[in-house]
């Protein structure tokens, strides 16, 4: 008898506390990172693999293939998910996506690619079976992936928000072609109509933005702070750049961060507007293609330090403690090593 009551007791001891549901989470760690070649090695899943984290988010370009026949990137997403990296990765980790240009349609792409359905189907075909369930994608007739998805740590409310940046943007304003980095240079376009999001998407965005949270974490494919660069960004249109930092500044929420890729090096810019909120964009580019050799890494007003210009991944590490969220950010290279961070609560 007694054995049996020691075993009840153990029992109780053990399976509300054992049992780490998200509701009892204190510590919420998410990953991310981007620009995710199918066709090299990408041993830094590995690296990142060991951190267990909670989340790990995908930025974009977590293919390359620019073709105007959105089925002609089949094989690259096949590529990638057939990796062995890649397929222990995904096991062991609840995956978020978006997508950036190389994904979704051809270089710097928006809403003219033809292919953009099919492509949003292949998006939902290859990731959506690793992502959360009940995530809804899109508008109601089923255009564009943004979505949200919330998370509690600990009686806290995450809001994790996934614009869509590429399947209603407007064209660019091309400048010229860089004969030294072959990429487009752009200039910004003071026509109010051009938009990033499209109306649709901005209403759910404000709706989004408007619910009460504890913490955002906005994620968006190209940078959102920085001005100076002459490559894809949402300074490019400078009306929805101005919008989504004056929504942010107000959003229902008591602390943010914005997760942004693309770039081919990681970046850390803090928007600072006296007597508002300020904003903190931490980005993370390139998993397992950085550029080293090519400029990328331009001054802004706004960047803190210096760029870094090799493999990397991010991380976001949010606590719980004492009613409050603490939190911290950070980019490591392909060891694992910190080699920038960011860390408002002294986290250390
Ligand atoms: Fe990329």
């Amino acid at each position: 008898m007694k054995q049996i009551f020691s075993a009840i007791f153990l029992f109780l001891l053990i399976v509300p506390f054992g049992t780490v549901s998200a509701k009892d989470l204190e510590i919420l760690s998410i990953g991310f990172g981007s620009c995710l070649h199918q066709d090299k090695e990408s041993p830094i899943l590995k690296t990142i693999q060991a951190h267990k984290y909670d989340y790990f988010i995908l930025l974009g370009d977590n293919i390359y293939s620019d073709t105007l026949i959105a089925n002609e990137k089949i094989p690259a997403y096949e590529k990638q998910v057939n990796h062995s990296e890649w397929k222990t990765f995904v096991k062991q980790t609840q995956m978020l996506f978006t997508w950036d240009d190389h994904d979704y349609g051809i270089n710097d792409s928006g809403s003219e690619y033809p292919e953009k359905q099919t492509s949003r189907e292949l998006f939902l075909k290859y990731w959506q079976p690793m992502m959360p369930k009940n995530l809804a994608f899109g508008t109601k007739s089923q255009e564009g992936i943004f979505y949200s998805h919330w998370v509690n740590l600990n009686g806290k409310k995450i809001h994790i928000v996934v614009p869509d940046t590429r399947y209603f943007r407007s064209p660019l304003q091309k400048s010229f072609v860089s004969r030294l980095t072959g990429k487009n240079f752009y200039t910004s376009s003071n026509d109010l109509n051009r938009t990033i999001l499209g109306d649709e998407q901005w209403l759910w965005l404000l709706e989004e933005i408007s619910k009460p949270s504890d913490f955002l974490v906005f994620v968006s494919s190209i940078q959102v702070i920085p001005t100076e660069h002459p490559f894809e960004k949402w300074g490019n249109f400078p009306h929805e750049r101005n919008r989504i930092l004056q929504t942010l500044q107000n959003a229902n929420t008591k602390e943010l961060v914005i997760l942004s890729g693309d770039r081919h090096i990681a970046e850390i810019h803090e928007y600072k507007v006296p007597g508002k909120r300020s904003i903190v964009e931490i980005t993370s580019s390139s998993l397992n293609l950085p550029l080293p050799f090519l400029l990328l890494e331009y001054d802004s007003e706004w960047k803190i330090g210096k760029a870094f210009k090799e493999k990397n991944y991010g991380e976001l590490k949010l606590i719980s403690k004492d009613g409050k969220i603490m939190w911290k950010t950070s980019i490591q290279d392909l060891r694992g090593e910190s080699v920038m961070e960011y860390d408002p609560s002294s986290l250390k």
